[in-house]
């Protein structure tokens, strides 16, 4: 067999761009990536698909067959489902670090927390440079080198651009990052300077970077990788695919996604349309958005404007990746809420950082933004939209170590002032475990052993 050809070889697919509001159709797209008749966002569609549908049946054995592969595209979680990206010409083009393959655990004890049967994660964070973003940037990132770019920019909240910045290196292309001055960890500052970007404190916030960077890609040669970019999404589609194949394609009841510039959540929802479109799977789960209540320009866009108009706001969390109050993508995720039934939701600081030491003491870990996920299936719960009888996924989107100073101030007791809600922040208490400084001796160690046995 040869290395990129493992078991039975389906046509990777031809794409074309389409505007989501008026529909126009192009083969090709400027680099702001928005429609030149409407200026809305573009999305990829696979028109050979009108024609010719893939067999669902020969494509899932096809993916199978891939896993016992050791070609460079069949080791990539992402390349792997290829008849459902964009295609490229050969396996050399493809900029991959191996993305994807991220593991789906089940949460016995959130689930009870939460009372709900059956609850999974899937991590995400498990990603080479520990979020989901490398999902699409494998992808986009292939693209821009595709098309002879030698610089690629973004502007992050830190794990665009940490894995922007991997990726770009890995490909020969040079990264410019623009983070906002202060609010972003030091984690995922510190990936970005290592892979080599040339990194921009801005003293704005995300909204503003975002709005600085669609300005600079109409002035110089550089192309965008932030989910403006529908490359990016069509990376990450391959999360719930992967997803629907760990669970032998039965569809969960609900998925469950944190929201901040709302390009994951359009992502997966679009993964979900094409995979019931194309028979891979019988009915489509309920795709349910959370954000923090600080930075929930979508949760008030549904609930006051009806997804009519994007209602923007000054977004403040603790949860650093998705403080955004001005969602670029926010009509494709409120299109793909409704048309799977799911839900938005919005969950306090206290609640964000509960959820998060709850995923953490069942072994699994991630980081903030990733727990809005569990925080909002409680209150969906709650309010009886998720029944305790039904199959919940969350989606860990980073990892523990993106923001190790957030666990710290949590464990220590130092992440709320003491101006805040003291019976809620009492309720914490018992899911701290704050480091011990003790004298080096046996005597000291047993009585914090027995100590803690009591607790
Ligand atoms: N979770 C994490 C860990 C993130 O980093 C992000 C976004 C989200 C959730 C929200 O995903 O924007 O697709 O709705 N981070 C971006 C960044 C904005 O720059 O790293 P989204």
């Amino acid at each position: 067999m040869s290395p990129s050809s493992s078991g039975q070889e389906t046509r990777p697919a031809e794409i074309c761009f389409r505007c989501i509001a008026c529909g126009d159709r192009s083969s090709a797209a400027g680099q702001d990536f928005r429609c030149r008749r409407c200026g809305d966002l573009l999305e990829i569609i696979y028109p050979q698909w009108i024609d010719s549908k893939p067999d669902p049946a020969a494509l899932k054995s096809t993916w199978l067959d891939r896993r016992t592969s050791n070609a460079i595209l069949d080791l990539s979680g992402v390349w792997r489902f290829r008849e459902l990206l964009p295609a490229i010409e050969n396996e050399r083009q493809a900029i991959t670090l191996r993305e994807g393959n991220t593991p789906l655990y089940e949460l016995s004890h959130c689930s009870r927390i939460a009372g709900v049967e059956r609850l999974f994660a899937k991590h995400q964070g498990m990603n080479p440079t520990g979020s989901f973003k490398d999902a699409g940037m494998t992808v986009a990132a292939t693209f821009a080198c595709l098309a002879g770019f030698r610089w690629v920019a973004c502007a992050s909240t830190g794990n665009t651009s940490a894995s922007m910045a991997a990726y770009a290196a890995r490909g020969n292309m040079r990264s410019l990052v623009l983070v906002p001055e202060g609010k972003i960890s030091w984690s995922k500052l510190s990936q970005a300077l290592d892979y080599g970007a040339v990194t921009c404190q801005l003293r704005t916030d995300f909204d503003g970077c975002l709005r600085l960077l669609q300005e600079l890609v109409r002035h110089a040669p550089v192309y965008q990788l932030n989910s403006i970019n529908p490359f990016r999404l069509e990376g990450q589609k391959t999360l719930a695919i992967e997803l629907l194949e760990q669970l032998d394609w039965h569809p969960p009841d609900h998925i469950i996604v944190p929201g901040g510039n709302l390009g994951n959540s359009s992502a997966i929802g679009k993964a979900l349309l094409e995979m019931c479109e194309l028979g891979l799977i019988s009915h489509l789960p309920k795709l349910s958005v959370i954000q923090a209540e600080g930075a929930n320009a979508l949760v008030r866009t549904l609930r006051e404007a009806r997804g009519e108009r994007l209602i923007s706001v000054q977004p403040e969390t603790r949860a650093t990746a998705i403080r955004i109050g001005n969602p670029a993508s926010w009509k494709k995720a409120a299109r793909v809420i409704e048309a799977t039934g799911g839900e938005c939701e919005q969950v306090s600081e206290i609640e964000i950082a509960q959820a998060k030491a709850e995923i953490g003491a069942e072994g699994i870990g991630c980081e903030p933004a990733s727990a809005v996920t569990l925080a909002g299936l409680k209150k969906l719960a709650a309010r009886k939209f998720v029944k305790a009888n039904e199959t919940v996924v969350l989606v860990l989107t980073g990892n523990l170590l993106k923001d190790p100073d957030y666990t710290i101030e949590f464990h220590r007791g130092d992440l709320f002032p003491d101006d805040e809600d003291a019976k809620a922040i009492g309720a914490l208490r018992h899911l701290r475990r704050p480091p011990i400084v003790l004298d080096a001796t046996l005597d000291a160690v047993i009585r914090t052993l027995e100590n803690a046995g009591k607790s």
